[in-house]
């Protein structure tokens, strides 16, 4: 059942195939996912259109469209649900403008009296800058091979030492799938006592969702907001630290340690994916560096 078309200006080809519930093997768009496809393409198109006249940066608009076919008489297209997410930045006058533009979409012109098209427009929420931040130590005396510091956290009302045997991941993964804690009610302190330990952090509400940080003892005890998802993991030394963790009055110790898988996270497998920001301490201070282009080998480096 699989088709091909050819747009004969750009030389482009196009396959489809039929769905699985009317005799074909669903290995390509339908014929009347072409259809649905054509809505959603129009809507953006004329958005775009409409954004270059005004001048306007659009940043990126996502089109999810749902058909429902006819469970009974003749089959065709009953209805299609399009659900618009816009992006953050765009004042309401703009959004207002871009929505009217839609209503000149020659497809829905076509389709209007024919099938029920259902619009949902949102708008994504902004994204909240990153608060990430280390609690410095105060060496008050060393002497040879022996420093002393005051590993205090203000408000900590909690004290964990967690101990690495060797090269141990917390939470341990779950088959292959890497797991996070993430707490509601407790903000972390995590201070590196001995050996060196690697943090991911992932929190999809921050414009940069993905950090990775090579934490030692210099670089003070790092501070995990509530809801930011974290694992650790040590080198084959092993590593010990102290959490000095600020938990409110609702911390039940019960809920707080559930770790949480990637596998059903959709929101932690975007965050996953996007550019890490790295962390090291390099010449005595900390550094971030932003390596961006990971996943397409053009690697560039920022500080
Ligand atoms: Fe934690």
């Amino acid at each position: 059942m699989h088709t091909e078309a050819q747009h004969v200006h750009s030389g482009q080809t196009l396959r489809t195939d039929a769905p699985v519930d009317h005799a074909g093997k669903g290995e390509n768009f339908a014929p009347t996912d072409l259809l649905a496809t054509a809505v959603g393409t129009c809507f953006l198109t004329v958005m775009g259109i409409t954004a270059k006249e005004k001048g306007w940066g659009l940043g990126e608009i996502t089109v999810e469209i749902e058909k429902k076919m006819t469970t009974h008489g003749p089959r065709k297209i009953e209805s299609l649900l399009l659900q618009i997410e816009m992006p953050s930045d765009l004042e309401s006058d703009q959004l207002k403008v871009l929505r009217k533009a839609t209503k000149d979409c020659p497809v829905l012109r076509n389709l209007d009296d024919s099938i029920r098209i259902n619009v949902q427009w949102n708008q994504s929420k902004s994204k909240k800058k990153t608060s990430l931040n280390f609690v410095p130590t105060n060496v008050f005396r060393e002497t040879p091979q022996v420093t002393f510091f005051d590993a205090g956290v203000k408000g900590s009302n909690g004290s964990d030492v967690v101990i690495h045997h060797g090269s141990a991941i917390s939470p341990p993964n779950d088959d292959e799938i890497e797991q996070y804690y993430m707490h509601h009610h407790q903000v972390d302190h995590n201070l590196v006592l001995a050996g060196r330990r690697t943090f991911t952090l992932l929190n999809p509400e921050w414009e940069e969702p993905h950090h990775v940080i090579y934490l030692n003892q210099k670089m003070g005890a790092l501070q995990i907001p509530i809801g930011t998802y974290h694992r650790s993991v040590s080198g084959p030394e092993g590593s010990i630290v102290l959490n000095q963790a600020v938990r409110d009055s609702d911390f039940d110790p019960t809920k707080e340690f559930k770790p949480v898988s990637l596998r059903h996270q959709a929101d932690l497998q975007k965050a996953k994916t996007a550019d890490p920001v790295f962390w090291i301490w390099e010449d005595g201070k900390i550094r971030r560096l932003k390596v961006s282009g990971i996943s397409s080998g053009k690697k560039q480096i920022t500080a």
